[in-house]
């Protein structure tokens, strides 16, 4: 059976729903996937592909999903990727494709990407720390859309499957 992990970077708990989201969907087309910490992988050899995602923090890629690409980058080569990122907290996510940050950029060159894609974020109204909670006064709230999500976890799944036997 073809083996994807979704790999995530996430500091408050929405990118590893996010991820979970992906993973459940990958499940119902058929595929085995696995959801982890990015931080946690040890090892992307046993899996034929991997979706990695990351939360954004200042502009910022997460430092677990910066990290894993460039540790298993070797590893990768032969591998489908895909990427995604999850911030706004505003609809802009689903009116238009945001590009990724230059350090998802970069790791989308690195690890030659099949796609990256943008997913509104989410923060709670009463989230604590002396930055989140400003924001969270202004623009607090959960911008996810699971649909949109899903839909694009069946995309990947789609690719996985034709483009599995294919690769080295
Ligand atoms: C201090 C702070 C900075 C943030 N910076 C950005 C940003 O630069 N771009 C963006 O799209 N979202 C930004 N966000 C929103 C987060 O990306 C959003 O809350 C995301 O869903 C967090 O993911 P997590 O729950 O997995 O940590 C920021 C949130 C906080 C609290």
């Amino acid at each position: 059976m073809t083996r994807v992990l979704v790999a995530y970077g996430s500091r408050r708990g929405s990118t590893a729903d996010i991820a979970g989201w992906i993973g459940d969907t990958l499940r119902d087309q058929g595929l085995e996937a696995e959801v982890a910490d990015a931080g946690a992988v040890r090892d992307v050899t046993p899996y034929d592909a991997v979706v990695l995602g990351g939360a954004l923090y200042a502009g910022r890629w997460h430092k677990d999903a910066r990290r894993f690409a460039r540790r298993h980058a070797v590893a990768l080569s032969g591998r489908p990727v895909w990427l995604f990122s999850s911030g706004p907290l505003d609809r802009s996510a689903d009116e238009a494709e945001i590009p990724p940050v230059p350090q998802a950029a970069r790791a989308s060159a690195a690890l030659g990407a099949r796609e990256h894609r943008t997913f509104g974020g989410r923060l709670a109204r009463d989230a604590e720390g002396f930055l989140a909670s400003r924001i969270a006064e202004r623009t607090g709230g959960d911008y996810r859309d699971p649909d949109r999500v899903r839909a694009w976890a069946r995309q990947v799944a789609e690719h996985v499957a034709t483009t599995q036997g294919t690769e080295a």
